[in-house]
């Protein structure tokens, strides 16, 4: 399970920011470190990194809306993510999202209303020799298929 982020704290999150000011092309390092400490890339944030990098608060919110990784919303306890890039969907990797989304009850980008499970797409994780690839809170999957994906639901659940 991903380690808990903090509640929104703007001087923590200002500290963050400022720790990256002055590096030419910080503003995707504070973006990662703000993620990694408040879970997201809360709206307070935008505005916060536009006024420390001086830059509009339309460039902060197109960085986060361009890179996959960053999330506007908080995301569930457990993150699926599962590949859906041409090596994966000639290995199967259609028929092993269905499985996931049936037994979840996500759709693409997702969580469920008790913050249990957050349901991603990625579009290649390097795995592509032993796809079906996923990843799971952050580890590594290979080689899925329908009843894998199930079981590891199950097990991640308990
Ligand atoms: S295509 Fe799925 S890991 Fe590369």
């Amino acid at each position: 399970m991903p380690p808990a982020a903090e509640l929104w704290n703007e001087a923590r999150a200002r500290e963050i920011a400022e720790t990256f000011a002055n590096t030419k092309g910080g503003l995707l390092p504070a973006l990662l470190a703000i993620q990694s400490a408040f879970g997201h890339v809360p709206g307070e944030a935008v505005v916060l990194l536009a006024e420390v990098f001086n830059v509009s608060r339309a460039e902060v919110h197109g960085a986060v809306t361009f890179y996959r990784d960053f999330r506007e919303r908080p995301a569930g306890r457990h993150v699926l993510k599962l590949c859906r890039a041409e090596a994966c969907q000639a290995a199967g990797s259609v028929s092993v999202a269905e499985v996931a989304k049936r037994r979840l009850k996500l759709g693409w980008d997702e969580t469920d209303s008790e913050g249990n499970w957050t349901l991603e797409p990625v579009f290649c994780l390097g795995l592509c020799a032993c796809g079906p690839a996923g990843m799971l809170d952050g580890t590594p999957l290979a080689r899925l298929d329908g009843a894998r994906i199930e079981k590891l639901i199950d097990g991640a659940a308990e």
